[in-house]
């Protein structure tokens, strides 16, 4: 038996703009804009409590773009305003060229979605979610089968057409649920957290494939906790804290400007005690749970004042995003 797609079409989030819109095939926003997103102090409070206080960033099309921010900075919050699903307070938004959230529906044409949490229909197969997602874009069925083929390839579910999504692991719903981001052919792809949660394959794949959606030209809107994510992605960053922009750069630059020199960690001690015995020779100190961080432009001489200490166990490194991410927004756990 066929998908019930029909009973499933409304409420949809991407109905076209009014009866005089578009014809059969989807009409996309602005296509020639070389900007993609465009927030002006942007405001978002929920009752007295602000949660996106005067962001503004601009997404240049073609590049993918990350925010980061501890759990509660407001990565979601922004996302949901670019997609008209969330109104800001105060602020402007243009997403391809068009005002948000006053002609979200049009901008929505252009964009595709990965939800932080999946809505798949668990009880439909995954060609039947395709089927379904299609036709809020107004999608005739053959269209969306004509394409379907090509998505599944892309997300490596060829054999899984006919499966019900409950019966699919963590790795092939968010596959199909990027997959499903797609089907409308979008400039834009907003993907919040993609890979949370995955294993290493699943993550890695999904890598891949986004990086041949930035190949061929697409925008990405990224969020992710998982640095190694931003940092072999996104060509630019704003991290977040509290709703605010605290540092915006291409990784690289955050790295060089926020942390400049080699780290060394070290475990196995009292972290307290050995902060004070390498701290003359250090740029900067953090103590981590048992773990202590040492920020050095000379690493062997940190090295030389442990030299000897019996059950230390030192690890030296180059600088990443995480030590970025953490310098800015504290080790402390943010709830
Ligand atoms: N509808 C809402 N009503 C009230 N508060 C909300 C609402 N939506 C979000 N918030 C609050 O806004 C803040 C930002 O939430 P948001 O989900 O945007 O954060 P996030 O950066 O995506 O976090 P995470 O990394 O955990 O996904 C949180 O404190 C959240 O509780
Ligand atoms: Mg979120």
């Amino acid at each position: 038996m066929g998908p019930q797609v029909s009973c499933r079409l409304e409420p949809s989030p991407f109905e076209r703009e009014g009866p005089t819109g578009f014809s059969v095939k989807i009409s996309t926003p602005d296509s020639m804009s070389t900007v993609a997103i465009d927030l002006a102090d942007v405001k978002k409070s929920y009752g007295d409590r602000s949660v996106v206080d005067g962001l503004s960033f601009t997404v240049a099309a073609g590049e993918c773009f990350g925010l980061l921010g501890p759990n509660g900075a407001g990565k979601s919050t922004i996302t949901r305003m670019i997609l008209g699903m969330t109104t800001p307070s105060t602020g402007e938004i243009t997403v391809l060229g068009v005002p948000v959230p006053a002609r979200a529906r049009l901008a929505r044409m252009g964009i595709g979605v990965v939800p932080q949490f999946d809505n798949l229909d668990l009880e439909f197969t995954v060609r039947e979610n395709l089927l379904v997602f299609g036709r809020y874009f107004r999608m005739s069925k053959n269209e969306i089968e004509a394409i379907i083929p090509s998505l599944l390839e892309f997300a490596r579910l060829e054999s899984k057409a006919d499966a019900r999504v409950v019966d699919l692991s963590g790795g092939m719903r968010r596959r199909l649920t990027l997959a499903r981001a797609l089907i409308n052919d979008p400039q834009l792809l907003i993907l919040d957290e993609p890979t949370t949660g995955l294993d290493p394959h699943a993550r890695h794949l999904i890598w891949e494939r986004l990086r041949s959606l930035l190949a061929r030209g697409k925008t990405i809107l990224l969020t992710t906790h998982i640095m190694e994510e931003a940092e072999r992605l996104c060509d630019r960053l704003c991290v977040l804290e509290e709703g605010r922009k605290i540092a915006e750069g291409r990784p690289q630059e955050l790295i060089d400007e926020q942390i400049g020199c080699q780290v060394i960690e070290v475990y196995g001690g009292n972290p307290h005690e050995l902060s004070a015995l390498v701290s003359s020779y250090a740029r900067h100190i953090e103590v981590s749970g048992e773990t202590l961080f040492c920020y050095a432009p000379d690493p062997e001489q940190v090295r030389v004042q442990l030299d000897g200490r019996a059950g230390l166990r030192i690890l030296q490194r180059a600088p990443n995003l995480e030590d970025v991410f953490l310098r800015l927004t504290g080790r402390e756990l943010k709830d």
